[in-house]
């Protein structure tokens, strides 16, 4: 029997990267899926996985999208247990080069969209007596990173978020955690210049980037009954980065 066996997943920002790799190991464990994506190629993924998922164009940013996909969902399954708040941008840049603009660019996808995911999925997860919410933040969440003024800033609201959530979502038997990358071999870390990458390897205690499948079993022991009494819980995976 699979560890999400008989479980309905929403994972945002899944057609590539982690949300791909959650998305496959996810469906492996026997999870009913519904994978999105601002982006296309979510639905070849879908269709990859078979008659366990689907996949729905949706921008996180957006409160009247976000009801389509709960409403897509409980047409489909009739039930919501997993929500995976993934999607994520990343534009890196020190507070000096860093205007409104830029700042509200992340603000819109990785705060304001982890917001309104936890708030549409509350009534669901509650009829069907709890859930499990997991947010990305990341490792510029667990200090301070230089150069990634507006990433870091958002993903330090997702942390924030991620604690007080959990104590208000508690009566609703639904668990709220976060999880920290560290570097992690996806296309968002192209954004950096080989220089970066080189002198931010050197930092890593375990000596190499990330998987996908790294944080994605992560993310699977979250969203599965293996992490029942674990709430407003923040796990870095990060290969010992700046502990
Ligand atoms: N790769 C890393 O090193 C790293 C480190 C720390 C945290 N993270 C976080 O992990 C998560 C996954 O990132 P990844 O590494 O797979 O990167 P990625 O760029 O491969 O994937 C991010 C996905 O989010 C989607 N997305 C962007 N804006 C969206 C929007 N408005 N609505 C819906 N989807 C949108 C993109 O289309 C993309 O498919 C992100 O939250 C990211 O910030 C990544």
């Amino acid at each position: 029997m699979g560890q999400l066996e008989g479980k309905v997943a929403i994972i945002t920002g899944s057609a590539q990267g982690q949300g791909a790799m959650e998305a496959r190991l996810f469906a492996e464990q026997g999870a009913r899926l519904v994978l999105t994506d601002i982006a296309p190629g979510g639905e070849a993924l879908a269709e990859e996985i078979g008659a366990q998922a689907i996949f729905l164009r949706h921008d996180v940013a957006d409160a009247m999208a976000w009801q389509h996909v709960i409403d897509a969902a409980m047409e489909r399954y009739g039930r919501i247990d997993v929500l995976v708040n993934n999607a994520g941008v990343y534009k890196p840049a020190s507070l000096q080069d860093t205007g409104a603009a830029l700042l509200d660019y992340h603000y819109r996808v990785n705060q304001l969209g982890v917001f309104l995911g936890m708030k549409a999925v509350i009534e669901p997860m509650a009829a069907v007596g709890g859930g499990s919410i997991v947010n990305i933040s990341s490792q510029a969440a667990l200090g301070g990173v230089p150069g990634v003024f507006a990433y870091s800033a958002t993903k330090w609201a997702v942390r924030g978020m991620t604690k007080s959530a959990a104590l208000d979502l508690a009566r609703y038997g639904i668990r709220v955690n976060s999880v920290h990358p560290g570097g992690i071999d996806t296309p968002m870390i192209a954004a950096n210049s080989a220089e970066a990458m080189e002198g931010f390897k050197a930092m890593i205690p375990l000596g190499r980037l990330g998987t996908p499948e790294e944080v994605g079993r992560v993310v699977l022991f979250l969203a599965s009954s293996a992490s029942s009494y674990v709430t407003g819980a923040e796990i870095a995976v990060a290969g010992g980065f700046g502990i």
